[in-house]
């Protein structure tokens, strides 16, 4: 069985990454969506929030898991007996920093392998930043995120 990872702050799950895990569930027999529980950045929407809102997008997708990890992401992977991570590229800024961070895992896990997905050029500009700075500006997100995501933001 292949099993990939895709892993995130998900803070919050932005229409680019619906588009990466609907591919990704596609060659693969089960995607594990693993929200990391205390990012570098500070999150804006809790563990539980992220969560929750992942489990709204994916509700249907029986090939999609979402669960949270802490610790190392190898070591997480090697758990749930995955061998495959899988990250998105948007732009080549996006490069250098998957790049390290793919060879570490390497490193670390040579047994792990990371393969990148190019974003669909419609969300090559999206952030989770950038949604949140819209939202809290009044702007429109509707087309940008999931319903459960426009939801939650118009009340907070
Ligand atoms: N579409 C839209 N946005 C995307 C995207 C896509 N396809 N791909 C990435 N992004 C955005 C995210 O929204 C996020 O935006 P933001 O900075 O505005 O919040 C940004 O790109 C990066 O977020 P993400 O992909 O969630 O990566 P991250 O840097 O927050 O998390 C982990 C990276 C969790 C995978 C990494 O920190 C990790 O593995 N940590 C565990 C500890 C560990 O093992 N360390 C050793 C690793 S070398």
């Amino acid at each position: 069985m292949k099993v990939a990872i895709y892993p995130g702050s998900f803070d919050p799950i932005t229409n680019g990454h619906v588009d990466i895990i609907k591919r990704a569930s596609e060659l693969f027999d089960k995607v594990i969506v693993a929200v990391i529980r205390n990012p570098e950045k500070k999150a804006r929407f809790s563990l539980d929030e992220r969560v929750e809102m992942l489990q709204q997008s994916f509700r249907t997708v029986k090939l999609v898991e979402v669960d949270s990890f802490d610790g190392l992401l190898v070591d997480y992977a090697k758990k749930k007996k995955a061998n495959i991570i899988v990250r998105g590229l948007r732009a080549v800024s996006d490069f250098d920093y998957e790049f390290q961070m793919a060879l570490t895992n390497r490193k670390m896990a040579p047994k792990i392998e990371t393969l990148f997905f190019m974003t669909d050029y419609k969300y090559s500009y999206l952030s989770s930043s950038f949604v949140k700075q819209i939202a809290r500006l009044g702007g429109d997100i509707s087309e940008l995120v999931p319903s459960a995501v426009a939801n939650k933001l118009s009340s907070k």
